[in-house]
């Protein structure tokens, strides 16, 4: 029987519409779609992991079959504890490919681990959330391009006179 199954891997710090976009393509091709934030112990992020998984949880909770969770260590162990055959991970640009692709050969030759590439909404080629914190760090306006809970919490933690917030990513 063929496992309809996959996992959108990620540091969603914080979701993005990019992300969003390829999670809601995502859910429509699979049964079930995982959102798996990474927890990385050497980097901390502006948004703690708990508070990523709030943010991915309310903003999928319409799509009906994506379930959040984090994972530490290697992605194919977590795939593999689960029995999760796929992953989907949505490619921006030629810029991407290098690393998607070598990741996903190393993750394929480590557990046999696929990996399916979305091709991004043009809409959003340029983005990401190392963009979307930078802008709005500084005071800049980044709605449209991650959802609305997302954006009332970033409003949430940028200083009013626009210096930087200590985040060190
Ligand atoms: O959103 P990001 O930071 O680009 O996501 C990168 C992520 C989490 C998908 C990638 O770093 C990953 O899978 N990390 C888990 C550790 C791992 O399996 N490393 C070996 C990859 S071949």
């Amino acid at each position: 029987m063929t496992d309809r199954r996959c996992v959108c891997p990620g540091s969603f710090d914080p979701v993005t519409n990019g992300h969003l976009d390829v999670l809601a393509r995502a859910s429509r091709l699979y049964d079930e779609v995982t959102a798996a934030v990474l927890v990385n112990p050497g980097k901390s992020g502006l948004f703690e992991v708990p508070e990523r998984i709030e943010m991915l949880r309310e903003v999928t909770a319409e799509l009906g079959n994506v379930r959040v969770d984090s994972f530490e260590g290697l992605l194919v162990d977590y795939c593999r504890e689960r029995g999760i055959p796929v992953v989907v991970k949505g490619l921006r640009a030629v810029s991407d490919f290098d690393y998607e692709l070598q990741m996903a050969q190393m993750n394929h030759r480590l557990t046999g681990l696929e990996t399916f590439f979305v091709a991004t909404n043009p809409e959003y080629s340029f983005l990401s959330s190392s963009l979307v914190k930078e802008v709005a760090r500084w005071g800049g306006d980044v709605g449209g391009l991650v959802p609305d809970a997302v954006l009332a919490r970033l409003r949430g933690r940028i200083d009013p006179t626009r210096r930087q917030t200590p985040d060190p990513t």
